[in-house]
């Protein structure tokens, strides 16, 4: 394992744990990608590198070598201009007006570990033997732009990253059109396209078509990653399975608006590209200065989808998720805000968390309402003192009155945001994002703070910190509910406007480091609307995210399992909340909705002063049981086994990372009459080991519960749903 380098072919060899990385430097000085796949032994693999004369509509940079050509060699970090038409990975213009550049290798650097990227999200090591990173420098002359290209290939986590970095040493400021983070060209297009797509309350919808010549695309212009599309794509080989096919899994760590790509040329090549979203993107690279794309993390496997979510999943849990609560257990919290949404007050309030104190729930969490004159959604954002009409006695004596129940307590903000209707709007009319002499588009009524301004940053640290200082607050829920419109900074002059949306994203990372690292010992959860920016920028700095404002079970099953392609169970907030459902108006069982909740980081988001005693036993029982499986759920090795995409029954099941411990849930959405006896197949477990049911009779082999399966489904009724464990003997 490792990174290879032979000098005289001048090949890099990158391997992770099943996969292998390989690119050359030509003749010429560029470079041209060998292979990506399934790991290879290291030899001389020069030999991948096959060129042909093509017609006199492939040009030929080198004359008297008509078998180069960029229309048909496979690029690492392509650029347009010089023979390639398809999708270039970056594009810059120059003083003198040209876009045309042309990068050639000067060098390369081979470093343990993995150097940081400044001021971005990342997967990182914590021993340097972790990994080893290959820094590829290239350099344009005549534009005078140096080019670093960045691979780094994980010993223990099967993953491989890149970025690029691209500094102006000319003497003359040059645009960035166009920076993504990474570009492969797969030889052929025998592929399937996959991409996580949806909306608000139905995030991360599973979608597979097959690659068709032309670019296919999933892109967002939201100014976040977006309900509507998550920053991940994958191809597939045809018919790829859970457990079976080899997949490419593409998953860019940031947060604002990204594309992802497939381009299909007339070779019937594939080139797979993403990063920053070039529409509207624009950046003024001065003399001197230097501009890091974020980082796209690559997973392949060749035991089907489930492989590469396990890949995903342990290096997101273990390496790009930080703090203290990375490997901690997450409290067991109930949240007001579809019990009271902005109609509470502290006696309220107390009563919920007393309630939650007797069920055993841990973390109280006060949602939207309680700062400002927030009677509804129409005003106060951004004015970060407790309302005291709403608790005349201070937020402090209302945690206290918590606190004194026995709970902890968490609250709410959405720091990005300006209301109109705000104190802090009538100080600084200037500070949202916005055009000159052009209407304020609003969204819930509220504008978009300009998070690019090192003022409006500062502020909203010193207003976050000042609460969550006054009161012993253990968690934070950390909003985000508009996209952005009139993308503009008032302190930008007009060459710059087009920089806003990624200096925004600069400066709130930078804001979201300085505030959870100086609150080390709370949980932070992002959301935004529910899962509007559920992507691994947003993880690196909070280990978890609501997974979706929509909390009916049945619309769960689908969110919950798409979400799982990538992102770990231990970033999943899910809740049991109120029947009928708010957002469907659906009426599911409390133990159904249980076993949906209890598939990730739990909790409550009702008002558990009104249940009936049965219910209340039901609960206290529900507690105990996730009390029980947290450790598994949260941090146990995740298997799907039947798609909510597929058919009416889901089925999942998770298992400790010692093996021991095993939780199978199975969930039937409608009721068949005098259906066929189900089983299902359990995976994951040691064929040679027993298996004892827990809360049950019965000893079984790992072999039989895997090839023949558990019998399921036999009860009636619709939204049904069980859940099995075992423990190893
Ligand atoms: C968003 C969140 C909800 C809730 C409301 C409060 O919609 O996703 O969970 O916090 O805001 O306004």
């Amino acid at each position: 394992m490792g990174i290879f380098y032979t000098e005289e072919k001048r090949l890099f060899h990158l391997q992770t744990v099943e996969a292998s990385y390989v690119f050359q430097v030509m003749p010429t000085g560029h470079l041209t990608h060998l292979y990506y796949g399934k790991k290879l032994r290291h030899g001389d693999l020069s030999w991948l590198q096959v060129r042909q004369e093509r017609s006199s509509f492939s040009p030929n940079p080198v004359p008297e070598d008509r078998t180069i050509s960029f229309d048909t060699l496979p690029q690492e970090y392509p650029v347009y201009g010089t023979s390639d038409f398809r999708n270039p990975a970056i594009q810059l213009k120059q003083a003198n007006g040209s876009t045309v550049t042309e990068f050639l290798y000067t060098g390369h650097s081979i470093v343990r570990g993995k150097p940081q990227l400044e001021g971005l999200p990342q997967s990182y090591v914590e021993q340097e033997e972790e990994a080893d990173t290959l820094i590829i420098q290239l350099e344009d002359a005549v534009a005078g732009i140096k080019l670093e290209l960045s691979y780094t290939a994980y010993n223990n986590y099967n993953a491989i990253t890149r970025s690029a970095r691209i500094t102006n040493t000319g003497e003359t400021t040059s645009e960035i059109l166009r920076a993504l983070s990474a570009s492969i060209d797969f030889p052929h297009a025998d592929y399937e396209w996959l991409q996580l797509s949806g909306a608000w309350v139905r995030e991360r919808e599973i979608i597979r078509k097959p690659l068709t010549v032309g670019t296919q695309s999933v892109e967002s212009r939201r100014g976040s990653s977006s309900h509507q599309q998550n920053p991940f794509a994958a191809l597939l080989t045809p018919g790829v399975t859970e457990v079976s096919g080899e997949v490419f899994g593409f998953s860019l760590v940031y947060s604002g608006s990204f594309v992802a790509a497939a381009e299909v040329d007339q070779f019937k090549t594939t080139r797979l590209s993403l990063g920053i979203n070039p529409f509207e993107f624009g950046w003024q690279l001065t003399p001197g200065a230097s501009f890091q794309t974020p980082e796209v993390v690559m997973v392949y496997s060749d035991q089907g989808l489930g492989g590469m979510s396990r890949s995903y999943h342990a290096l997101y849990r273990e390496r790009l998720a930080r703090g203290k609560f990375r490997d901690q257990q997450r409290p067991i919290l109930v949240n007001n805000w579809e019990a009271t949404y902005f109609n509470f007050n502290a006696d309220k309030i107390e009563s919920i968390a007393a309630a939650g104190k007797e069920l055993g729930i841990e973390l109280f969490v006060l949602d939207d309402g309680w700062f400002g004159h927030r009677d509804s959604d129409n005003s106060s954002l951004g004015d970060w003192t407790v309302d005291k009409k709403k608790l005349p006695d201070g937020l402090d004596n209302l945690v206290k009155r918590v606190t004194d129940t026995g709970m902890q307590f968490g609250l709410w903000f959405e720091p990005e945001m300006i209301s109109p209707d705000s104190d802090l709007y009538k100080a600084h009319p200037d500070w949202c994002l916005h055009v000159p002499d052009r209407r304020r588009t609003e969204g819930r009524q509220q504008l978009v703070l300009d998070m690019s301004r090192k003022d409006v940053q500062d502020e909203i640290v010193r207003m976050i910190s000042d609460i969550l200082s006054s009161a012993p607050i253990t968690y934070v829920k950390w909003d985000m509910n508009r996209n952005m419109t009139e993308i503009g900074s008032a302190q930008l002059p007009a060459e710059r406007q087009k920089e806003t949306a990624h200096r925004y994203m600069l400066g709130l990372y930078d804001v979201m480091e300085r505030i959870t690292s100086a609150f080390p010992d709370i949980l932070f959860e992002s959301c935004s609307g529910g899962g509007g920016r559920f992507d691994p920028g947003m993880l690196y700095y909070m280990p978890q995210t609501w997974t979706s404002d929509n909390t009916d079970a049945v619309s769960r099953l689908r969110i919950q399992y798409g979400t799982s392609l990538v992102y770990p169970i231990s970033a999943m907030a899910s809740h049991i909340s109120a029947v009928p459902n708010h957002q469907v108006e659906r009426t599911t069982s409390l133990e159904t909705r249980g076993n949906v909740a209890m598939s990730g980081n739990f909790g409550y988001e009702l008002d558990l002063t009104k249940f009936t005693d049965e219910e209340k036993s039901i609960v206290a029982a529900q507690v105990e049981l996730y009390k029980e499986i947290r450790e598994l759920v949260q941090f146990g090795v995740f298997y799907r086994l039947l798609s909510p995409f597929e058919g009416n029954e889901t089925a999942w099941m998770f298992v400790s990372k010692d093996g021991t411990d095993v939780a199978v849930f199975y969930f039937r959405v409608l009721a068949e009459p005098n259906a066929p006896l189900a089983r299902l197949k359990l995976t994951g477990l040691d064929p040679e080991r027993d298996y004892a049911l827990v809360n049950g009779e019965g000893v079984y082999s790992g072999d039989a519960l895997m090839y023949a399966g558990i019998s399921v489904g036999s009860k009636n009724g619709d939204f049904h749903s069980e859940l099995h464990r075992f423990k190893r003997v």
